[in-house]
């Protein structure tokens, strides 16, 4: 096969730059380890900044997103025995929108197969070549048959474990990572919200958090130590939990119901820069992780493929390489900032089972500083909705 660009790895990240690219008349493979069914259904987070919803919406792709995805203008912080809530709209002029990967993965997929694009299935063996030439290729098995797709350009979105990344030389490339003592245990419910906004919550027994899904699905999540088992978590033990770590004095009721999904994810930051060497360039998980704490994961690959998205149709245009030659240092701008503000806000809400006593109270002293001050809340609010 030969095609301008191939695309491995068929998230957030691969999915919306093809569509991006055919946009502008570029064409591009995508290959996918996992089936359809499969991207279509998996669980993961779902908090989408105003630009990321403007990206998809100008990408003819946020139809349904704006009539089912869940406006939100605020969050509230509850710590200390009280709620706080953070003004988002009020402190920044914008808002997020509560809409599911797996959907977004959903209405891309769509909007692929409608255009005519190619994107394969279950792949296996994939491998990169000839990055420092021209010509990179990428090999795979494709419904028993070997395959190669030649290309001008090859872009690494298979996440974290996927092939891309290592085929970045170590000498070019410098990881930075940090991995937390801790893991979310997340649920999925059948019951009706709990609470208008989401929920961020710092106690002593961990932090927990309050999100949705839908009017009838919800989704919450509490800290738990990665390498416990959902096993060890009957129904009754995970609402007590919650019910210790969300509720107050002030009246306030957790709704239960049915709960049909759970799952213990970790948590970590890493950086991979460099993101690009030779033809080869990578954008989302692949480069870069953020703990989940600050809702930043799947806006950020929405940003790195806008800005290949660019690169690349400059390219196409007028045979200019400056933005192929800036995307890991302007990519990098955005995502360490990210990286800053997941780990700030995973820091202020989560329990560390080494932190003094000192570190704790200090703990609790930075949210009533940020509940006090409008200039703390107001950046909070900017960097949640993506402001800048
Ligand atoms: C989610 O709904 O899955 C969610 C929301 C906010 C977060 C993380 C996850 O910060």
């Amino acid at each position: 096969m030969r095609t301008q660009v191939a695309i491995v790895g068929a998230g957030p990240a691969g999915l919306l730059l093809s569509h991006l690219l055919h946009l502008n008349g570029i064409e591009s493979v995508v290959i996918e380890s996992r089936s359809r069914a499969e991207i279509e259904s998996t669980i993961r987070a779902g908090v989408l900044e105003q630009g990321s919803m403007d990206i998809l919406t100008e990408a003819g792709v946020g139809e349904r997103m704006r009539r089912e995805g869940a406006l939100h203008h605020g969050i509230e912080l509850a710590f200390g025995g009280r709620r706080h809530r953070i003004d988002l709209s009020g402190l920044t002029g914008k808002a997020i929108t509560v809409y599911p990967q797996h959907e977004v993965i959903i209405d891309l997929v769509a909007a692929r197969i409608a255009a005519g694009g190619a994107l394969l299935f279950e792949t296996s063996q994939a491998a990169i070549d000839g990055i420092e030439g021209t010509r990179p290729t990428v090999s795979f098995v494709h419904e028993g048959r070997a395959q190669r797709i030649e290309a001008d350009f090859v872009i690494g979105c298979d996440g974290f474990h996927g092939v891309s990344r290592p085929m970045i030389p170590a000498d070019l490339r410098q990881d930075f990572q940090r991995v937390y003592p801790f893991g979310w245990f997340g649920i999925l419910v059948e019951s009706a919200p709990s609470s208008e906004e989401l929920i961020y919550a710092r106690h002593e027994r961990g932090f927990a958090l309050v999100s949705t899904r839908s009017p009838t699905v919800q989704r919450l999540y509490f800290q738990c130590d990665p390498h416990d088992h959902v096993d060890n978590w009957s129904d009754d033990r995970i609402w007590s939990e919650l019910h210790a770590r969300l509720e107050n004095d002030d009246g306030w009721k957790l709704k239960e119901g049915r709960i049909f999904q759970k799952n213990i994810i970790g948590m970590r930051s890493f950086v991979c820069a460099q993101m690009r060497a030779g033809r080869l360039f990578l954008a989302g998980d692949a480069a870069h992780i953020v703990p989940p704490t600050g809702a930043k994961g799947m806006n950020l690959a929405i940003s790195d493929v806008k800005l290949l998205s660019r690169a690349l149709e400059a390219f196409y245009r007028k045979g200019s390489e400056e933005g192929l030659e800036s995307y890991s240092r302007d990519a990098l701008k955005r995502i360490w900032r990210a990286e800053f503000f997941s780990w700030w806000m995973t820091r202020l809400l989560h329990t560390f089972e080494d932190a003094t006593p000192f570190e704790r109270e200090v703990q609790l002293a930075e949210l009533e500083n940020i509940a006090a001050s409008t200039a703390l809340s107001t950046a909070l609010a900017e960097n949640y909705v993506g402001a800048f």
